[in-house]
Order: C-alpha cells, then structure tokens, then sequence
C-alpha cells in the first residue's frame, strides 16, 4: 500500500483524536501518504477529503470530537453511493482505508470491502456503547463512563440531601455497558439494561425494601435501549406504587460523548491508530484491530459485528442487588 484514508464514521467518541494522530504519524513513518476524509462516509461520497501531515495532527490528544467530524452516512448503504466513494478513492490514489467507528461503520466497511477488494480496510472500533466483539473495551467508553459518573455522583448529593429517588437515563440504545459500570460505581440501587429485563414489579419491590432499610435516597439507571418503555414511562409506572419518595427524572443525553478521553482512552486510541496501519503494511484487510487481554489482535469484521456474545461482565450484573442494599 501506498496511500492510507482514514475517516470517523457514526457517532463520535473521545479517544478518536488521538487514533486519528496514531494513524497519521505510524503511516508517514513508513513512508505512507495520509489522507483525512471529513463527516465519514459522506465525505468519501462528497470527495471532501485533504492531504495530512505531521502537524496537521499537533495538539489533538486531549481533545473531545474528531477532527476530521463524522456523519450517520444513509446513501452509503446504497450501490451508488458506494461506487461515487470508490471512484474518489482510486481518483485520489488511495488503496487503504482505516475506519474508526462503531457496529454501523463497520456493516458499511464490510459491504464496500467485498465490492472493491482492492481497497484494503481496517476498522478501529470506536463508540462509548463498548458493544462491538473483538475488544474488551472500544475508544470512548472509559472516558464516557466517568463522565456519567461524575454527573451521578453530583446527582446523589442532591437525592441525599432532599430523600428523593432518581431515574436516570444513560446512553446505549442496544447497549447497557455505560449502564451497568457507572451503576456499580455510583452503588445504583437497580440498573435496567436492554441485555436483561427487568420487571417493573422486582423493581418496586426492590425501592420499597429500599426504603424500609431507612435508605435516604435511590438511584435507579435506565440505559436508554431497555425495554421497560423509557425513563418516564419506568418512573411513571413506579410513581404510582411507590409514594414515600419525591420522584425525578434526569436524561443525561449528549453529555456523555463529549470531553477530553481519559488515559485509557488516549493511550487506547494511540495503541489501536498504531495497528491499524501496521495492519494494513502487513497486508490485512477486512479486520478490526481490539484490545483482548491487554494485547492488540485481529478481528474479522464479520465476527466483530456479528459474533454477539453476551458483553457485560456476570459478577458486575450478579452484585447490583447485593451492593446496594
Ligand atoms: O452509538 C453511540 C450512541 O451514543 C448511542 O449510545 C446512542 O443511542 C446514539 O449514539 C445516539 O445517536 P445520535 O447522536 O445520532 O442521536
């Protein structure tokens, strides 16, 4: 190979920048030119895309975002936009192409890889829901996970100080990773996640023992994919069998996918952005470079997307209730 683009595709995640950098400088390294494509796939289609050198990565590390702005990118699931991508690609010399993003990135990328093999393609997996196989942990979750923490933590003084219970709503539309780590860690008194349902009756029971136990307040997360209806429609069927408590609702929403990626994020995106391009130099294609017990390995993008093991870890999802009583 002689000419890598690299892109951020789907939702943003912090950690991104610093793997843009990664893949930047291990590709200029090796003598590789570098080219960022902006808004994703829609940038591949739109031809807007610019030559990147050294210092166009200067000073990203600590930054939220991506640089290079992403897209949820509809008319690249289609032939036509595929082939417009493919021609400004060959147009432009281009004959690899990293892609940092999530499960919907990856279906993109592997769909455009089997059409135009000559293309090589490596995925980074990127997203705060931490729901892709072949990496323990994906770019954004750690840091987006302490975020939530931070918020919740703020949030318990508040419930503490006023004997309130509080619904709270995280990210994870079909994930509940941000839900069950920040639940953990802020001692939330009951989780629900889209991966295992919860009856609104354990759920009632659960807050009533609660109270009887002379708890002063109680946190209660929804991850925003369970499958109980949403935050309110939870809080509202609780509302009516619950009335010891001054019930709230938060949503923290987009808050959660912003700020400066923590260490682990930094140094995630750093060791993944490395092998991408190493990846790609020794010839590979149509895989995901992860984090698997601490060593960077190879995924096939198929199995990364479609090899749906059960995530969430038994022992965290066993001590919910035995924590928090
Ligand atoms: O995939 C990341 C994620 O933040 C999900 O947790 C969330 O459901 C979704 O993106 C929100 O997407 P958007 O910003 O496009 O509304």
């Amino acid at each position: 190979i002689s000419k890598i683009a690299v892109l951020t595709s789907g939702g943003d995640a912090p950690g991104m920048n610093p793997c843009i950098r990664a893949v930047v400088r291990t590709a200029l390294y090796n003598g590789l030119e570098v080219v960022g494509v902006r808004q994703g796939y829609k940038g591949l289609i739109e031809n807007d895309m610019y030559d990147m050198n050294k210092r166009s990565v200067s000073n990203i590390l600590n930054l939220g975002g991506t640089i290079l702005k992403t897209a949820r990118c509809l008319p690249f699931k289609e032939d036509e936009g595929m082939a417009t991508a493919y021609k400004h690609l060959k147009e432009r010399g281009i004959d690899a192409l990293v892609v940092i993003g999530g499960d919907g990135t990856f279906t993109g990328a592997l769909r455009f890889s089997k059409k135009y093999p000559d293309i090589a393609v490596m995925g980074v997996p990127g997203t705060i829901d931490n729901d892709l196989c072949g990496s323990t942990y994906t770019l954004g979750f750690d840091t987006a996970t302490n975020t939530v923490i931070e918020a919740i933590d703020k949030i318990r003084d508040t419930a503490d100080a006023h004997d309130r219970l509080f619904f709270i709503e995280v990210m994870g539309r079909d994930s509940g990773a941000i839900a069950l780590r920040a639940g953990i860690s802020c001692g939330a008194e009951a989780i629900l996640l889209p991966e295992k349902q919860t009856a609104i009756e354990d759920l009632i029971k659960n807050l009533k023992e609660g109270h009887m136990n002379k708890k002063s307040s109680s946190i209660v997360i929804v991850a925003e994919g369970d499958k109980n209806g949403g935050v309110y429609d939870v809080a509202k069927a609780v509302q009516k069998e619950v009335n010891n408590y001054d019930i709230k609702v938060t949503i923290l929403g987009h808050l959660q996918r912003g700020g400066s990626p923590s260490s682990f994020d930094r140094i995630l995106g750093s060791r993944l952005g490395f092998a991408a391009v190493n990846a790609l130099i020794a010839g590979e294609t149509q895989k995901m470079v992860g984090l698997q017990a601490n060593h960077i390995l190879l995924t096939s993008l198929e199995d990364a997307l479609n090899n749906h093991e059960f995530k969430l870890e038994a022992d965290l999802l066993q001590m919910v209730d035995i924590l928090s009583i």
